[in-house]
């Protein structure tokens, strides 16, 4: 037993210093594949001797239920916010308010840091362990928000190397790349979008499901370091290092300033820098080395007296929304957006902004000759915040019915806030089109990468995917960077795909909301192409997984005379549409559904595919809590972290074999 309970906590140690070396120091020195096989290890053990299992272990960061609500929680001390310098001018005045305050030709140094636009938060440690998170909350009395501070991979569930009581202040932030992403995928999910960086943060921080917390690549930035709810080291810049050292995330960007030209310049500079960064600052904080120092100058009301932010110039102005256009996407897409009077924000003129979609122009109630507060931030698109003052003469934005490109329909379906065009002919979308059906996991043309099909497009050799069947090896070899042997190459790889089965090529189609996985129920239920291009939608719906909006979509799709035209020259093409569905009803996986991840290693991903369902189990692209098993194999990706966030059974190739072998 003692040999357990010795080697759980030796792949805990290793695993916080894995954790540490990639979340805190952005170095990591071993694969995520390999990381994830020890925290797996750690698990299974864990399982088998549930006695050991303690809070603290690297495995329980995501333990807890969603909540009620907060419960409020008085701070330490305050969380006082600071004074503001706009410019240069009122820096210098904040070192000449220092300088008199403090004794004649007294020395005295300066710490500046990157002001992290996110939320500050308190964490406290008792003994050495992570006890309780705060937001800051009214300044005096925070919210415990403990249980999604531990989903934060970059705040130690232990102090590194100290059995110490602490209590630590920093910033929760998400990284620009980060929170595109969220608002992408609340954008898809057709959920309100995040104006910024920092709202995302605060609003994935303030959630009652901490498992929404985890979801969302939140980091958390230290500044403070406390004792007793007082400073525990002599100078800020000590207390950064003390910090470092217990395994906190510190911004490695700060500097040391003994001369106020030297600080201005460092805030000048990043002022300048501030969009190479991977997150929103909104200034530098500059703050009095010295504890001794800072107690001596003290504190107003509202502020310290030893501390200032540095602002950088706003990035927001107010102009006029001259009009709303529209955009359409690669993916047929019709994105709204704002033709502006140009104003120049922080240095650069900007003339549209996006609106995203009709649900934000209805959430911010603008029209076209509106005043507008616009803003900008980084390289992300300019964006309308808010309206200012309605307009004398307004416009309301109605979304056209036809695409202003092609004519086409333009198709807003039930519970999504996109709009389309549905023509997969329409020219802004073909190259997308084009290069979703070569896709490996769809009709799988090796070669038929970006640069080529924009090549093919542009020069009017491919209209539709049929065409792709059309070309000859003249027509390729005329095309930049193509010689007759990669032409050759690509015309068989071309060929080979004639042969994809009906599932394929129905995901091929690029119809909305019919992917991998509702193009095999589809195949499965038809097993025609004809079929399902005849089907009315209760028809449609007998297949697995259809319903109102996926069949009301098909049904859309096969209702345009240019798809059904795509469909007659697919068949010229003699492109299968008939399709002898593999699984079985019953078997030993019925009712199961799986999700591949990582490399087996004895079979590809489509023999075990193929083994799956020929058990009568089922294979899904995502891990959700329905999924009956996760089979993971080397290098697995981000679906193993789900699996074991939502507590989804993850199994290797050989147990995979087992239950498929059961009864059969
Ligand atoms: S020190 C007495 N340091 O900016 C409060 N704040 O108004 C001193 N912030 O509420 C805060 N980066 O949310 C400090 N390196 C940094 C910071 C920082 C961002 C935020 C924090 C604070 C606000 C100041």
């Amino acid at each position: 037993m003692d040999n357990v309970a010795r080697k759980i906590e030796a792949l805990r140690e290793k695993l916080r210093h894995h954790e540490h070396l990639y979340y805190a120091l952005d170095a990591p020195e071993i694969s995520d594949a390999q990381f994830d096989a020890m925290m797996r290890e750690l698990e299974a053990l864990e399982k088998a001797h549930p006695e050991f299992l303690t809070p603290d272990s690297p495995t329980q960061r995501v333990g807890g239920k969603p909540r009620e609500g907060f419960v409020k929680v008085p701070h330490s001390s305050p969380m006082l916010s600071l004074d503001n310098a706009v410019g240069e001018e009122e820096l210098r005045t904040f070192d000449q308010r220092v300088r008199g305050l403090l004794k004649e030709d007294e020395a005295y140094a300066y710490v500046a840091e990157l002001k992290m636009d996110g939320v500050s938060m308190a964490v406290h440690y008792r003994n050495g362990k992570l006890t309780q998170a705060l937001t800051r909350g009214d300044g005096t009395i925070g919210e415990d928000v403990t249980e999604n501070a531990r989903t934060i991979r970059s705040i130690p569930l232990q102090l590194k190397g100290s059995h110490a009581s602490r209590e630590t202040r920093g910033e929760v932030v998400l990284n620009r790349k980060a929170f595109e992403k969220l608002n992408a995928e609340q954008e898809a999910q057709g959920a309100r979008l995040f104006a910024n960086p920092r709202n995302a943060a605060a609003g994935s921080l303030r959630v009652l499901d901490p498992g929404i917390t985890a979801s969302r690549q939140l980091e958390y930035f230290t500044y403070f370091l406390f004792a007793d709810g007082k400073p525990a080291c002599s100078t800020q810049s000590e207390a950064l290092e003390e910090l470092k050292k217990l395994g906190f995330k510190v911004n490695p960007r700060s500097g040391h300033f003994k001369n106020i030209d030297k600080l201005v310049e460092f805030c000048k500079d990043w002022e300048e820098k501030r969009d190479t960064l991977p997150f929103e600052i909104d200034g530098v904080v500059v703050k009095v080395d010295s504890v001794e120092q800072q107690n001596r100058l003290g504190w107003t009301a509202k502020a310290p007296r030893w501390a200032i932010a540095y602002k950088f110039p706003a990035r927001q102005e107010e102009t006029l929304l001259e009009s709303i256009e529209i955009n359409v996407g690669r993916t047929g897409a019709v994105t709204p957006w704002a033709r502006l009077k140009p104003v120049n924000i922080g240095g650069v003129t900007v003339s549209r902004a996006t609106l995203h979609n009709e649900d934000e122009i209805e959430r911010l109630g603008v029209q076209g000759g509106d005043r507008v507060l616009v803003e900008r931030a980084g390289d992300v698109i300019p964006k309308v915040v808010r309206v200012v003052r309605h307009g004398q003469h307004r416009v309301p934005f109605r979304m056209p019915k036809h695409c202003p490109i092609c004519g086409g329909e333009i198709v807003r379906a039930e519970g999504e806030a996109i709009s389309r065009c549905i023509n997969t002919n329409c020219p802004a979308r073909l190259k997308e089109s084009v290069l979703h059906f070569a896709a490996r996991s769809v009709m799988d043309i090796d070669g038929m990468g970006e640069a080529l099909v924009s090549q093919l497009v542009d020069s009017g050799l491919v209209k539709n995917v049929a065409d792709l069947y059309r070309l000859k090896l003249e027509d390729l070899v005329e095309l930049e960077r193509m010689g007759e042997k990669s032409a050759e190459k690509l015309l068989a790889n071309i060929t080979a795909s004639r042969q994809r089965p009906l599932p394929r090529i129905l995901n091929g189609l690029g119809i909305p909301f019919v992917g991998e996985r509702t193009a095999q129920f589809l195949a499965d239920a038809f097993g025609d192409l004809d079929k399902i291009a005849d089907a009315d939608e209760e028809e449609l719906q007998r297949a697995e997984e259809v319903g109102p909006k996926v069949s009301q979509s098909i049904r859309r799709f096969f209702h345009e005379k240019r798809n059904r035209d795509l469909i007659e020259r697919l068949r010229e093409e003699g492109l299968p549409f008939q399709y002898q569905a593999k699984r079985k009803i019953g078997g030993p996986l019925a009712g199961m559904t799986f999700v591949l991840t990582g490399t087996l290693p004895d079979l590809s991903r489509e023999e075990a595919g193929d083994l799956i369902e020929a058990a009568g189990g089922k294979v899904s692209g995502s891990v959700s809590k329905k999924t009956s098993y996760v089979v993971a194999g080397a290098d697995p990706g981000s679906k193993l972290d789900k699996a074991n966030a939502l507590g989804v059974k993850v199994i290797d190739e050989a147990a995979l074999r087992k239950l498929a072998e059961k009864t059969t």
